[in-house]
């Protein structure tokens, strides 16, 4: 069948030869990212990987309006974005739930901030609490609740708000790797079930393969994408099948050795 332009899934964000630098009075100015561009599909699951440093976060930032790029452009179901974008979640490295409200409260909270009734915000918190598997914990303040179980919290509090697009920076980085396996297959089933489109950073290549249909590889200084990797992987997946797969383990085998390259042009003397 001839392939017409116009059936072409148009990219649900795009990022457009961004260069992104920071300057503070008292250090010199920081070139975090140049000539990066890059587009996310609707329903996409798409990891960012690189090493720390190479704008990982800076590059989610701009995404989702948090920082305004010196040149380039965002783009959101293609226009440009004006400001914070409020059709995205986040969820960032340092992520944390406030301590003084109930696990409910803290689910509602961006409802809150969108005009929900106390009912219509309980209700859903409550609803996206079960579908997390905390039932029975809507009560329970933060400190009473293990590092997985807040992670969980967190989730269901960004996904309140229905976002249109999803990031997640580095959200399991601090767990041990049985919970972090449970939150990531948590991920994937979300993902299958609500059909979110996911932007996921992460410093782990099992994970970054495990979950996503694309690996964005960032590198240098400043960022840029080195390189992409499609992965084939079939689904519905769940992480502990794939760890042992020949064509995950191929491909892993790949990316590591382009990352390698990254990292031993990173240490070479200028
Ligand atoms: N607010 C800021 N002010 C000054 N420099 C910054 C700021 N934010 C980031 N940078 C610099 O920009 C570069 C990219 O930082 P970024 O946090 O995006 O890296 P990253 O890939 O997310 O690293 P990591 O994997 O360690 O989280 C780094 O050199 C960092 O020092
Ligand atoms: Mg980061």
């Amino acid at each position: 069948m001839p392939f017409h332009a116009a059936e072409a899934p148009k990219p649900l964000l795009e990022l457009r030869d961004l260069r992104i630098s920071f300057s503070s009075v008292d250090a010199p100015s920081v070139l975090a990212v140049e000539h990066l561009s890059l587009s996310v599909y609707p329903n996409e699951f798409v990891a960012l990987v690189g090493p720390s440093g190479c704008g990982k976060t800076t590059v989610l930032n701009a995404m989702a309006g948090l920082i305004c790029p010196d040149a380039g452009e965002v783009l959101f179901c293609g226009q440009p974005i004006q400001g914070v974008n409020p059709r995205v979640g986040y969820i960032s490295q340092a992520d944390t739930l406030l301590p003084w409200r109930t696990v409910l409260d803290n689910v509602a909270l961006g409802l809150t901030l969108r005009g929900w009734s106390k009912a219509e915000r309980r209700e859903r918190a409550r609803d996206l609490l079960d579908s997390m598997g905390l039932s029975g914990f809507e009560t329970n303040y933060p400190h009473e609740l293990s590092g997985g179980m807040k992670k969980r919290v967190t989730i269901a509090r960004t996904l309140a708000i229905e976002p249109e697009i999803l990031f997640m920076d580095e959200p399991f980085g601090p767990l041990d790797a049985f919970t972090k396996q449970k939150l990531q297959d948590d991920i994937l089933e979300l993902w299958e079930r609500l059909g979110q489109t996911i932007v996921y950073v992460t410093h782990d290549l099992q994970e970054a393969i495990s979950l996503s249909d694309r690996v964005l590889l960032l590198g240098g200084r400043p960022g840029r994408i080195r390189s992409e990797y499609e992965i084939p992987l079939r689904r519905p997946r769940r992480v502990m099948d794939l760890k042992f797969d020949e064509a995950f383990l191929t491909l892993e085998k790949a990316i590591w050795s382009d990352l390698h390259e990254e990292l031993s042009q990173e240490e070479a003397p200028s």
